[in-house]
Order: structure tokens, then sequence, then C-alpha cells
């Protein structure tokens, strides 16, 4: 699979990184109901046999349980793929979430993540969320720290804006921002992404696939079925009155993704890839044979036509949908 540097780093990327969020299993607040750890540990080295080199977690997937699958599974192994994970989000007893960035917080979840993953380096460490946003120069000394240490090679941050960056940047060099870009969530395009290319920052864009909703498996009846374990049971675009919008939209995305022999969930990775900005796209897989679609997308560079075409669609779906919105 061809690769991508990571911004300024001597990191080689392929362009699509495994995600493990949803290996993180059904316990705790944002799961992804029930998962076989087997299964996550066969599609882990089905990744890497067909040639993915990184794989992305966090401490909080599963508080804790997709580090462990990880760490499992790549024990023992000679050559490791790259490992990103995260820091900030935080879990009590009872299993509810916060945030710290404080700098002993970051040190002891350096710890914990080193032991769960069963490695001495975290290639690329992140801090996960800007929050709380008072404390993100502390965190991000922090990550410094670890770096200096080499218990850390590479630090990057998830979901910052410009200015959140502008103020980290002076402390240490950023090597990647995670941010999410799907068709549905676009957020990144008109500021963050050039500012992220001026800077040589690598980007890594996550729920390139809007969690599922844009592979073109997902049904109505699936959407309207989630268990309670399934955190896209509470997400609004898996709900009216976007799921309609949304199902249409994968309908008529079909079309375009045919013409080129392609898939729609093919479409939508090339399409978050189509940007020079873009580094890679996390892709969550949860089951080996899910991934054999993965890999006619990576190398697919969409024609200037079906982007416009594309563009067309999801204009035509903003549109419905702030109509909706103002009824
Ligand atoms: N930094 C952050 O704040 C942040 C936030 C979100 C995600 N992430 C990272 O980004 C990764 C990817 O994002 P994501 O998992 O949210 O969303 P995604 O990659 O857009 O979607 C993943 C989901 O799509 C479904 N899927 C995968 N392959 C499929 C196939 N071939 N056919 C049909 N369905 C398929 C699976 O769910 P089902 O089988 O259940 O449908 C899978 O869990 C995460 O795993 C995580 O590592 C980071």
């Amino acid at each position: 699979m061809i690769t991508k540097k990571l911004g300024w780093t001597d990191l080689d990327f392929t362009r699509i990184g495994l995600g493990t969020w949803a290996m993180g299993g059904p316990e705790w607040q944002f799961g992804w109901g029930p998962q076989d750890d087997k299964k996550s540990i066969k599609t882990i080295y089905k990744a890497l046999d067909n040639g993915i080199n990184w794989i992305d977690t966090a401490a909080v997937y599963g508080l804790g349980h997709s580090e462990t699958i990880i760490g499992k599974a790549l024990k023992g192994m000679g050559q490791k793929p790259i490992i990103a994970s995260k820091c900030s989000r935080v879990w009590n007893e009872k299993k509810e979430l916060g945030s710290n960035l404080k700098r002993d917080n970051i040190r002891k979840e350096c710890e914990s993540s080193l032991k769960r993953l069963q490695i001495e380096t975290i290639d690329l460490y992140q801090i996960h969320w800007p929050r709380p946003e008072e404390d993100i120069e502390e965190g991000w000394g922090a990550v410094a720290e670890l770096i200096r240490e080499g218990k850390v090679r590479y630090g990057g941050v998830c979901n910052f804006n410009v200015r959140q960056l502008e103020r980290i940047l002076p402390i240490h060099p950023v090597a990647s921002l995670q941010p999410p870009y799907s068709m549905l969530v676009r957020g990144i395009e008109n500021e963050i992404l050039p500012f992220c290319g001026e800077n040589n920052i690598g980007v890594v864009a996550y729920s390139p696939m809007y969690k599922g909703l844009l592979t073109g498996k997902f049904t109505r009846e699936r959407a309207e079925n989630l268990p309670e374990s399934d955190h896209r049971c509470r997400d609004p675009r898996f709900m009216e009155p976007e799921l309609t919008l949304n199902l249409h939209l994968v309908e008529e995305l079909e079309k375009i993704a045919g013409d080129n022999g392609k898939t729609v969930l093919q479409l939508a990775i090339a399409w978050v890839l189509r940007h020079p900005e873009m580094t890679s796209a996390i892709v969550g897989a949860r089951k080996p044979e899910q991934l054999d679609d993965f890999f006619g997308a990576a190398d697919w560079t969409l024609s200037g036509d079906d982007v416009n075409k594309v563009e067309m669609l999801l204009k035509e779906r903003e549109e419905k949908l702030d109509k909706i919105k103002k009824e």
C-alpha cells in the first residue's frame, strides 16, 4: 500500500491506518455494541498482512481494552507496526469519563498505555481532546517531556482548532493533527487543513466513513435497532430527520462509485484522501472481512468530475437539512 510521510517526521504512514475504537467493546459509555476479542486480533493480523503499517488506539477505548488487545496481538512480533495512542480522557471506578491534561496525569497515563501495549516507546502520542482548554499548554509540555525521555517518539493532537495549535506550537513541534473528516463532517476544510499544510503538520482523519454510515451497507433497519451499548443509537446522524437524508446520499454515491467499478466505502475513503495535506485516513474495522473493502481505496485518485458530483450531492443534502431545521 502506498505511504506518505507524516508531516515533518520520518514516519511513513500507509494511506489507511487501522482504527480500533470499536475493539474496545461495549463496557463503557462510547461502546459499539458486543465485540469478539478473537475477531479483533484476527482483524489486526489481517490488516498488517495486507500492508497497513499503522494502528490508531486510545487509552479510553474500552477503558484500556483496545490497547490491551493490541498489546496481545503484537506481543513477540519482530517488526511491529507504527502505534499511535492517545491520552487525556480518564475514567473512575464507576466508569465515569473525564478529561485531565495535568502533567502528572499525562505521565501516569503514558506508563499505563506502555504496559497495556507491551512496548517501550509509543510512536505517536496524541492529546485526545483539548479539554480542559486552559491546560493544553501543560498537557503538551508533558508530551514533550515524554519525547525527551524516549517514552514517546512523536507528539500529536486530536480535535484541536487553529488557535489551540498556535498556542502549543512554541512549546514543541506538533507532528500531527487527528480531526474528524468525512462527507458528513467537513469542518476542517477552510482553516485547519491549510494551516496544517503551511506548518507541515501531518493530518490523519478519523471516522472517514462516518462510523459505518458511508459504507453502503448501513440500513434503516440496522440504524433503528442499534443496541443501547452501541453509542451510534444516540448519534443524530443515525436518527431522523438526518437518517433519511444520509441513506439517500449513500444511494446517490453508489452511482458515482459504480461508474468507477468501486464501492461507496472506497469512494468515502478516497474522497477524504484527496487533499494534499491529508496523510492518512483512519478506518475502523472490527471483523477481518471488513478490511477486504478497504484495499481498493488508498490508491484511487478521484477525478475532478467525480469530486464535483459528490460536492453537488453534499450541497443538496445540506440544503434539505437546513430547510427541515427551519420548519
Ligand atoms: N481522535 C478522536 O477523537 C477519534 C474519534 C473517533 C474515531 N477515532 C479513530 O478513528 C478510527 C475510525 O473512526 P470510526 O471507527 O469512528 O469510524 P469509521 O472508520 O468511519 O467507521 C468504522 C465502522 O464502520 C463499519 N465498517 C467498517 N468496515 C466496514 C465494511 N467493510 N462494511 C460495512 N461496515 C464497515 C464498522 O462498524 P459496524 O460493523 O458496527 O457497522 C466500523 O466499526 C477509530 O477506530 C479511532 O481509532 C478517533
